[in-house]
């Protein structure tokens, strides 16, 4: 049997978390959800979530990887045949976020050129949904869909993106994912940095920095503990969101690189090293954006509250305004801002492609160059339908759904799965094993219970939302089927996939101790 091939070196696997785990989530989803959930006080709950769960998950998901040598589908069969269901259903959530997160990457790179001579004008906002995005009136209304027509020019970043994909993925795990991580994550570092130092010395960056961490208690606690917002559990469970999503846990992606790691390797400082670089990124981020708004706020007669904004809005909308309004050098302060947002979601969208690799190239034997084939093929295919005029309708909607059901409850299902009928006393100490310091018994009772309770409950809360109103008020047959019907066809997908194909690779139970 050939060998599974492996990361160069210790430094190259956790550069390569790093990548997954820095993505669009660490600049413009972290900023507004600290901002909105309480300020500085919001770091009391987003640090208890990545100690209580993100961490945990972490170290759990690299013990599985490292241990089962084998994509997600493969390692968790490994652990029981009755796991590899959640395997591929964490494979099926991770081919549609592939989808759609390449077209933003593809985004970034049109406004990285746009960036030059600041095309995108004033309002740059009719500039993105009209002139860029192309948006029909009517994209989704009760009386249907209207796709509105490919936007060429979305096509052709969508191509290069994909074909530096292809590129990248094909050299294989050390010549290209490790390569590129060596190189890339410590330019995307000093982009930051960079961006940082520029924006805190704009004028006005201090109010925008004092409106980002100037902590509200009130609104993280529950009433008898003096808080004062009803909702206070939002802000919690805001915390543990964005811990789970900016880690990568739950997407089966951890497994698949942990999956590369020699077995000697070691694994617990290298998930806290991987976690706070991913955190301090974030923070570096947030300082940097808020300063940038707080320039802005101040250079307009604004207020901080008007111009805040995530998502697409903040890095389509207001950063080119933010560009626009800089005193001197605005196409390099435009440039910089633009590349960190390519190099981060270009390094988290390899990873995320290498998992459905890894699982077709486990499951059905395949060589790398067949399954990069296949799979990018099929993606690019797909994703071109992010192209069309209501391609951000779409993909809001699909993004709402995978990360709020499928994510969540994929996350929940594995702590319980994996947590309660698989001998993780086992896992974490094969992994303490080879490691610089051991993780003791508060991390099983992480896993089989605090977490659990968390997703639970937030799944509820989720559902309860969901049913109570319309998500942004779109039609109810566009919810069903991008939203509903879409995530259950990835279930019911994964079982099939698990139950009616059979293995073409030996997945004894080797590797993990009973
Ligand atoms: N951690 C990533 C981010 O912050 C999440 C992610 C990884 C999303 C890979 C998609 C693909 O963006």
């Amino acid at each position: 049997m050939e060998q599974r091939e492996q990361w160069g070196t210790r430094v190259g696997f956790i550069l390569a978390a790093v990548g997954s785990a820095v993505g669009l989530g660490n600049i413009w989803r972290f900023p507004y959800v600290v901002y909105e959930n309480g300020g500085g006080a919001f770091l009391i709950p987003y640090f208890f979530a990545l100690i209580t769960a993100g961490i945990p998950i972490l170290l759990l998901e690299f013990g599985i990887g490292r241990t089962g040598r084998g994509s997600a589908p493969l390692s968790l069969s490994k652990l029981s045949r009755k796991f590899e269901w959640l395997g591929w259903w964490q494979v099926l959530i991770s081919f549609v976020i592939t989808t759609y997160y390449v077209a933003v990457v593809a985004w970034a790179v049109s406004y990285f050129f746009y960036s030059f001579n600041l095309s995108w004008g004033e309002d740059t906002k009719a500039f993105l949904f009209g002139t860029y995005l192309g948006v029909p009136d009517d994209a989704v209304t009760e009386s249907g869909l209207n796709l509105g027509g490919l936007q060429w020019h979305i096509l052709l970043p969508l191509i290069a993106v994909w074909a530096g994909t292809y590129y990248v993925l094909i050299r294989g795990v050390k010549k290209g994912i490790e390569m590129m991580s060596k190189i890339f994550i410590p330019i995307l570092f000093v982009l930051m940095i960079l961006i940082v130092i520029r924006a805190i010395t704009l004028p006005g960056a201090a109010v925008g920095l004092d409106h980002l961490l100037t902590p509200n208690f009130a609104k993280i606690l529950p009433g008898f503990l003096g808080g004062t917002n009803p909702e206070w559990y939002s802000v919690w469970m805001a915390a543990y969101g964005q811990i789970f999503f900016s880690l990568s846990v739950a997407f089966a992606i951890m497994i698949t690189y942990s999956s590369y790691m020699d077995k000697k390797q070691e694994v617990n400082n290298s998930g806290f090293i991987m976690a706070f670089s991913n955190c301090g990124f974030e923070f570096l981020a947030a300082i940097g954006v808020f300063a940038a708004i707080g320039f802005m706020a101040v250079s307009t007669g604004s207020e901080v509250k008007d111009v805040a904004a995530s998502g697409v809005g903040l890095a389509f909308v207001v950063f080119p305004k933010i560009i626009n309004t800089f005193p001197i050098f605005n196409s390099a302060f435009g440039m910089l801002f633009f590349l960190s947002l390519i190099i981060a979601g270009f390094t988290s969208l390899i990873s995320i492609v290498e998992v459905l690799i890894a699982s077709l190239m486990d499951k059905f034997r395949l060589t790398r160059k067949a399954a990069v084939n296949g799979v990018v093929g099929v993606c690019a295919l797909v994703s071109i339908i992010y192209t069309t005029g209501a391609g951000i309708v779409l993909l809001d909607i699909i993004d709402h759904f995978i990360n709020n059901f499928g994510i969540v409850i994929a996350g929940l299902l594995e702590v319980v799965l994996v947590g309660w009928f698989a001998n993780i006393t086992r896992i974490r100490e094969d992994n303490n094993l080879v490691s610089d310091f051991r993780v003791g018994t508060w991390w099983n009772i992480m896993i089989m219970g605090v977490t659990p309770l968390v997703l639970l409950f937030m799944s509820y809360k989720n559902f309860q939302l969901e049913f109570t109103k319309a998500y942004e008020g779109y039609p109810f047959y566009a919810l069903l089927t991008f939203g509903w019907l879409l995530v259950c066809a990835t279930l019911l997908i994964s079982f099939i996939v698990a139950y009616m194909f059979k293995w073409k690779t030996d997945i004894k139970q080797e590797g993990f101790r009973a």
